[in-house]
């Protein structure tokens, strides 16, 4: 049976009645049309599905939408401000780091989480923040200048 909860994505409550059970990820994607969250592997294994709660990297696809009701979610939609790109994405735009681009949800939103909690990381930082966060297509190098070029 569907649930009524309140979920407040990128600034916005929104009162929905969803399965309880239902992954974060599809009600993002299928309820709320934020479709920067992507669908990869639908285990929590890949990052592609990442967004942030309450300030920290998840993965939406293996959290239940009404186990994050009333918390602060920031999905990729919610990162550029009037019109402006966020920082982290662009320097992705500068540094071209992007092939097929599925993985860029979960890599921009895992480096916004870093920069949250630590804005100059090292380059040991970076990598483990990112490491969980796979790119079949081996853009890893861009993708690190990237990471180095918005927390330089
Ligand atoms: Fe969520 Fe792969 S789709 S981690």
């Amino acid at each position: 049976p569907d649930a009524e909860i309140t979920l407040s994505v990128n600034g916005i409550a929104h009162r929905i009645a969803v399965p309880a059970t239902a992954p974060l990820l599809t009600v993002l994607r299928n309820d709320l049309q934020l479709n920067g969250p992507k669908y990869g592997c639908g285990l929590g294994q890949c990052g592609a599905c990442t967004v942030l709660i309450d300030g920290m990297a998840a993965r939406a696809c293996t959290i239940p939408a009404g186990s994050v009701a009333g918390r602060d979610i920031l999905t990729l939609e919610g990162l550029a401000k009037e019109d402006r790109l966020d920082p982290v994405q662009e320097a992705f735009v500068a540094e071209q780091a992007a092939q097929c681009g599925y993985c860029l949800n979960g890599m921009i939103m895992a480096l916004k989480a870093l920069t949250l909690r630590n804005p100059a990381p090292d380059e040991e930082t970076i990598r483990e923040a990112l490491r969980y966060n796979l790119c079949r297509c081996g853009t890893h190098l861009e993708i690190l200048a990237a990471a180095r070029r918005v927390c330089g």
